[in-house]
């Protein structure tokens, strides 16, 4: 049914919105699919009579069971957003998509959330330094029906970010939809609750005013680097520190730096980024870890966004086809090759495909040059001394960053809705608390991987609005549950200290199981038959966002050509210069097409290693689907 059907529905029955009915009905609308909405007719706008008029013969009992199963989905109408980040945009976007009507608060004064710089750090709210670039290139954090302007360049600065922002919510008309300097003080169930799923919001305006607001069900996108972790008691002798600490999320630039003996202490992304930045200006930077990194660049071979080249499905194959260890060693031969791990103090404990690695293009050089020096755990802090487990000892430190990381936490949620299962939260697939009687209470961005955060919170709402219309249904409790449990022990497999990174997921399997369900899985094997441009490019290319708008719901007429045309506007930015051709075109689409004869022999190479060859010739789609499943097996989700 189309979603301007369901608009229909939705203005002409809100008085029996909270009506309960049976929850078999909710399936009913996917049994009997009806076509566009043709033969759909409201009677009367403001009463439950709704007369169906189906294109074949049927009886009247088959009519009124419509007529219930219609209004059942389509119960969940207001929505309240919290926050005005990327997350809480997209969730916007996807309420409107969905004929929902969402009301965002944003307790800020703009849009953005993190994006948003300011000079001073703000309150419970995230925060990034004045020189912060983008470490995923644009292709792969942009939306999926909203490509990033073709000549932004492809790791931006964050203002440019934030512009790209900008550019979503105007084109898609969300800023009418959000209260800015409204805070979200509290979220909780109506009495009714168990029938009607509806909350109780309780905002506070500008001016200190409260107001109460009653939403048919509510998204979460309060983001979750808003809270410093600062580990002071895990620094002996902190408070005879006679320098100058603070956090990372306190850390605007390196002018305070000039000239100082600075000791960053943890090896994330922040404390790579602040290590490199304040060695331009520092007597000497320290770089203290308790654990190594691993230490990718963000430009690949030939100059091409490295994300571009490795997050691909085709590699995503490979790692349900080979040990991860063998691919693991595969990966860190090619790092030591640029820089030897070791020699440079900063080969860790853990694999390389076991966590998030740091994303610095400039570390490496700054170790080389000798701005910044590895050192181990801080063991002691002395006076204005600090001692390392090694032993060894830093005098006359002005300054130690704390780049230690961040907590999160829900201020305005009831305790105890979020509850904890082993270390990380108890959501269904990250999104839904499984304790509910409605699934009416979502939380979209809660997220990491070793990708953009934007397309999995924007699949994440996707997936979110059609449970609220109740066209996708959950689980019940205890399989949830089941799942979150069996989901947790995954991943503490597939990744090292999960306890101290709970919310990791695994990026493509991660989008393909709620793509799976929302019914916009890519095709392949239908692509590569179809559409063989497409469909290369799907399996052989960057796993681009704009794949999950194919097909089905949300499908967007343009996301053929934003794939087709995904490497031009990585090109675009290049363009300011005409240089001389290198070589002749035709030998450079030579080459392509062997890769990609190669690369398609060698996957046929792998499968045959683990498939009879009669069983791929005899069931070929039988054997793409397996393919695709061990993600699915994996993650236990089937
Ligand atoms: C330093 C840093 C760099 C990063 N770089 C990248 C990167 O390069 N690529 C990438 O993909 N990701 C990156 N991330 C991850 C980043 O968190 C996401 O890209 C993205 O910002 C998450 O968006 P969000 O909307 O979920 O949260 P946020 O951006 O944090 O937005 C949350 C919003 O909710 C509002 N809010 C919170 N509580 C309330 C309340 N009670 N009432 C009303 N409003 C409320 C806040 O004011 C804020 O506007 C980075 C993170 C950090 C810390
Ligand atoms: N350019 C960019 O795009 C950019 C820049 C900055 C940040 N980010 C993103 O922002 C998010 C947060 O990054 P982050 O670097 O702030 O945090 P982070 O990734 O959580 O890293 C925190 C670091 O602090 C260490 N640490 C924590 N507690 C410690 C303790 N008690 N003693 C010693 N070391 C301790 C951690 O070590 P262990 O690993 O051993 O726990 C880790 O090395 C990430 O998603 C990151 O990718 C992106």
């Amino acid at each position: 049914m189309s979603s301007s059907a369901y608009n229909l529905c939705c203005l002409s029955f809100s008085p029996i919105l909270s009506l309960p009915l049976s929850p078999l009905l909710l399936f009913l609308p996917l049994s009997f699919p009806l076509s566009g909405g043709r033969g759909l007719k409201c009677v009367s706008p403001c009463s439950t009579i709704l007369t169906i008029t189906l294109p074949t013969p049927c009886s009247s009992s088959m009519v009124l069971t419509f007529s219930l199963s219609l209004c059942s989905s389509i119960m969940v109408r207001t929505v309240a957003v919290i926050g005005a980040g990327p997350s809480g945009l997209t969730s916007i976007k996807s309420c409107l998509d969905e004929g929902l009507e969402p009301t965002c608060f944003e307790s800020s004064d703009d849009i953005g959330g993190l994006w948003k710089f300011k000079e001073v750090s703000e309150p419970n709210r995230a925060s990034i330094y004045r020189s912060l670039t983008i470490n995923i290139s644009k292709e792969m954090m942009c939306f999926s029906d909203f490509p990033i302007p073709a000549d932004y360049p492809n790791y931006m600065h964050h203002s440019r970010i934030l512009q790209y922002f900008r550019l979503y919510a105007e084109h898609f008309k969300l800023l009418q939809h959000i209260h800015f300097q409204t805070s979200v003080r509290s979220v909780r169930q109506r009495p009714d609750f168990s029938h009607s799923g509806q909350w109780e919001v309780v905002t506070e305006n500008r001016e200190g005013q409260e107001e109460r607001h009653m939403f048919d069900s509510v998204i979460v996108c309060s983001g979750h680097y808003s809270y410093p972790h600062l580990p002071l008691k895990d620094f002996s002798g902190i408070e005879s520190f006679e320098g100058k600490y603070f956090h990372s999320w306190d850390y605007k630039g390196p002018e305070d730096l000039r000239g100082k003996r600075v000791v960053v202490i943890g090896i994330g992304n922040s404390g790579g980024d602040i290590a490199v930045e304040s060695s331009r200006v520092a007597e000497q930077v320290y770089l203290s870890t308790r654990r190594g990194a691993w230490v990718i660049r963000v430009m690949s071979d030939n100059g091409l966004p490295v994300d571009m080249k490795y997050n691909t499905r085709f590699v995503h194959i490979l790692f349900q086809l080979l040990p991860v260890n063998w691919l693991s060693w595969f990966g860190e031969k090619k790092l030591n090759a640029m820089y030897d791990h070791t020699m440079y103090a900063l080969k860790p404990k853990h694999r390389l495909f076991s966590t998030i690695p740091v994303i610095n293009d400039e570390l490496p050089n700054k170790i080389l040059t000798g701005g910044v020096m590895v050192k181990p755990n801080v063991q002691q802090i002395r006076g204005s001394s600090v001692v390392f487990e090694d032993g060894s000892v830093v005098d006359k430190v002005d300054v130690v960053v704390f780049a230690t990381g961040y907590n999160y936490d829900f201020p305005f949620l009831p305790s105890g809705l979020l509850a904890n299962s082993s270390h990380r939260l108890s959501l269904y697939r990250n999104v839904f608390p499984p304790g509910l009687a409605r699934p009416s209470l979502a939380v979209v961005g809660f997220v990491c991987n070793l990708g953009a955060i934007n397309p999995l919170a924007e699949m994440q709402a996707r997936w979110a609005t059609r449970v609220f219309k109740g066209l996708l249904t959950l689980p019940s409790e205890e399989a949830m549950l089941q799942d979150i449990k069996r989901d947790t022990s995954t991943l503490q497999n597939r990744f090292a200290c999960l306890e101290r990174h709970p919310l990791q997921v695994d990026h493509i399997p991660y989008l393909d199981s709620m793509a799976e369900e929302l019914g916009v899985r890519p095709n392949l094997l239908g692509l590569l038959l179809r559409e063989p441009g497409v469909g290369l490019r799907v399996l052989l290319g960057p796993c681009t966002p704009y794949q999950y708008r194919l097909r089905g719901p949300g499908q967007w007429d343009g996301a053929r050509q934003a794939i087709l045309t995904q490497w031009e506007r990585v090109a675009q930015p290049f363009r300011t210069r005409m240089a001389a051709q290198p070589e002749s075109r035709t030998r450079a689409s030579c080459s392509l097409r062997l890769t990609l004869t190669l690369s398609g022999a060698v996957l046929l190479l792998t499968l045959y290693t683990r498939h009879s060859l009669s069983s791929l010739l005899s069931h070929p789609t039988g054997l793409l689907y397996k393919l695709y499943s061990p993600s699915e097996t994996m993650w236990g989700w089937k």
